[in-house]
């Protein structure tokens, strides 16, 4: 019989017989997959597990804080948290073409992590949250069959100098059995069941070259949408909702005077596979909340539009 709780007994006996006494390194984003991985691997071996999560500065507001929180202060697992946002912003510099942004982004990330895990001693596991449907899509891509659009840094790409052995407990599973076996770990229903985020994070979601103003600016924004949509009670009702960053001014008035500032888009979609989605119908009163207070909040803002394109032709990220 399929439970929860059975899955997370088994998955904890058959990390113990692989692993033994050996320590593990896992990269911690903050995602669903990594942090079901961290909570099951917690829970397996305690302190043999080290968590490496890397501030990209590409993060949405206050989630690095968020995630030492959750794991670091409440569940007592071992984080190393690296700030790294200007070394990922000064390689992102100039560049504005969207593969390469995130070919950077996944190289940078594979760097950090790569120097961290060398400065721990005697590792001799690499966790990842692949899941499923992960391992079905990377073997589609290896034998040429599946149409790769975006480049993923979850599965492979990590170097050969990187000696170390795989553990993937969830590799068996969807998503929704992860969700599931996160809830019975103890991780809060806000977490397992957030929307998903792209590995290149907002800088994605930064339209051309990424500055530190601009991402400044998106987190604001991303925020009170997040906020409003949750206010609401729509965040649950869509899959995936989100603010843009469109490097373009325009113009508007506040009281006597003129601004000449950026554009912000939203984005929300409703989809059961991500593959193909539909824009998410939500309540003009709540694009109106949303859109008055992205205005008249934050500064660098004068005008807010809704992307009312389905998948396909558009993808759900802008990028
Ligand atoms: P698109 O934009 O292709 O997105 O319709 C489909 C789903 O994939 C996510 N996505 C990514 N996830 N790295 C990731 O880890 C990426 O480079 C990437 N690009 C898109 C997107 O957020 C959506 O959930």
């Amino acid at each position: 019989l399929w439970t929860p709780a059975k899955i997370v007994e088994d998955a904890v006996r058959q990390i113990r017989n692989q692993v033994g006494r050996d320590k593990v390194l896992l990269g911690l984003s903050g995602g669903v997959d990594s942090s079901v991985t961290a909570a099951l691997l917690h829970k397996a071996i305690g302190d043999q597990l080290t968590c490496v999560f890397v501030d990209n500065g590409l993060l949405r507001l206050h989630e690095g804080d968020q995630v030492m929180d959750m794991f670091a202060s409440n569940m007592g697992v071992k984080v190393i948290r690296v700030d790294a946002e200007d070394l990922f912003l000064s390689k992102l510099k100039g560049v504005d073409d969207p593969e390469k942004k995130r070919k950077i982004i996944g190289n940078t990330f594979i760097d950090v992590f790569d120097e961290e895990a060398t400065s721990i001693r005697d590792v001799n596991w690499l966790a990842q949250g692949t899941i499923y449907p992960d391992v079905i899509e990377s073997a589609a891509s290896k034998t040429g069959n599946a149409h790769v659009i975006k480049s993923h840094h979850n599965v492979g790409g990590l170097p050969e100098t990187m000696k170390m052995k795989l553990v993937e407990p969830l590799r068996e599973l969807f998503k929704d059995e992860v969700r599931r076996i996160g809830l019975e770990l103890g991780l809060p229903y806000d977490m397992v069941y957030r929307h998903p985020f792209p590995g290149p994070g907002l800088g994605v979601r930064i339209l051309g070259e990424v500055r530190k103003e601009y991402a400044e600016i998106l987190r604001r924004a991303d925020a009170i949408f997040l906020e409003e949509l949750h206010r609401a009670d729509f965040y649950h009702k869509t899959s995936q909702a989100f603010a843009v960053f469109l490097p373009v001014k325009s113009v508007g008035v506040v009281g006597d005077a003129r601004r000449y500032e950026y554009v912000v888009a939203l984005r929300a979609v409703e989809t059961i596979d991500f593959m193909t989605a539909r824009w998410a119908h939500l309540p003009y009163d709540l694009l109106e909340t949303v859109s008055n207070r992205i205005i008249n909040e934050i500064e660098g803002v004068s005008r807010v539009t809704y992307d009312i394109s389905s998948k396909p032709p558009a993808t759900i990220e802008w990028e």
